[in-house]
């Protein structure tokens, strides 16, 4: 049974914006049924280029319904190039979240927005275009739609990449490219924000808390939760880190080495080498016994 947010239920329930235009300025195709999930985005403009009216016809689940419900409620009135920077995470955070095995859902939102959007302008196919070479072949998922679900949500781990655009859940036999991908974009971000510390002065401690929490929330976290654990922090004291590992990690046996080897390690990657983490004790200790 997944977890679904008060927003994500009403907008399954209620869902906004139903229907056809029958004369669109834009018409967006994504899915096909045989896949499961298919999205039907229609547009219409003003004079000024902002959308008046948007409407969508979906085959799929209810975070399927959900996200194309609030893709719709995020773009009307929007003028039409601010609509096409809407991201996938756009939709998520609109709904609250959604679970991440259902975040393809969010995923197929957006293309059948740029598919609409490409549409008008180009009069081109209204379906979905692949774009550059395909990494996997049971789900038609290009090289270029892998590198932007990682890059836009901050992915790490094949799973994460699976569950945001369906790539890997067939056969399998494409996910070793996805984690050569996954490393690529990854060390790229790393080397980036290197280089960027290293231009900078000496960081403030604000800059530096926001940094350890912003290291925590995309490098750290997302692998916590791929095994059902999350981590809080607690407080920053100097080099010092005090952090507390919730759910599963929190009875874990093996929580010191996932201190080491992930949390200090990623800390001490992009924050600073002189990072030492420690566990907020009597909480750890409590729930191991
Ligand atoms: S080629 Fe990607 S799952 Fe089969």
């Amino acid at each position: 049974m997944w977890e679904y947010t008060d927003k994500v239920r009403d907008h399954f329930f209620n869902p906004r914006n139903v229907g056809e235009i029958t004369d669109p300025d834009g018409i967006g195709e994504v899915g096909s049924l045989a896949c499961g999930d298919a999205l039907k985005l229609t547009f219409k403009l003003d004079d000024k280029g902002k959308i008046i009216d948007v409407k969508f016809k979906t085959f799929g689940c209810a975070s399927a319904i959900a996200s194309s419900s609030a893709l719709t409620e995020i773009i009307k009135g929007m003028p039409l190039e601010e609509a096409a920077k809407v991201t996938n995470k756009d939709i998520a955070d609109y709904l609250g979240g959604l679970p991440e095995q259902k975040m393809h859902c969010s995923v197929m939102g957006r293309e059948a927005l740029e598919a609409a959007i490409a549409n008008y302008k180009g009069g081109a196919t209204k379906k979905h275009q692949l774009e550059g070479r395909v990494v996997c072949v049971c789900f038609g998922v290009t090289e270029k739609e892998i590198e932007r679900v990682i890059s836009e949500n901050n992915l790490t781990t094949v799973e994460q990449v699976t569950n945001y655009c369906k790539a890997g859940g067939g056969c399998g036999g494409c996910k070793g490219e996805i984690e050569k991908i996954i490393q690529r974009i990854q060390g790229e971000k790393a080397v980036q924000k290197a280089a960027a510390r290293e231009k900078g002065q000496k960081l403030t401690n604000i800059q530096k808390i926001q940094l350890i929490q912003e290291t925590i929330n995309e490098q750290i976290r997302p692998t916590l939760r791929a095994d059902g654990g999350n981590i809080d922090l607690i407080d920053v004291d100097g080099n010092k880190v005090i952090v507390a590992l919730r759910g599963m990690c929190a009875q874990c046996a093996l929580a010191n080495i996932t201190m080491r080897d992930l949390v200090e390690a990623k800390l001490r990657e992009f924050v600073s080498p002189e990072i030492f983490v420690e566990e907020q004790k009597d909480l750890a200790d409590e729930l191991r016994k």
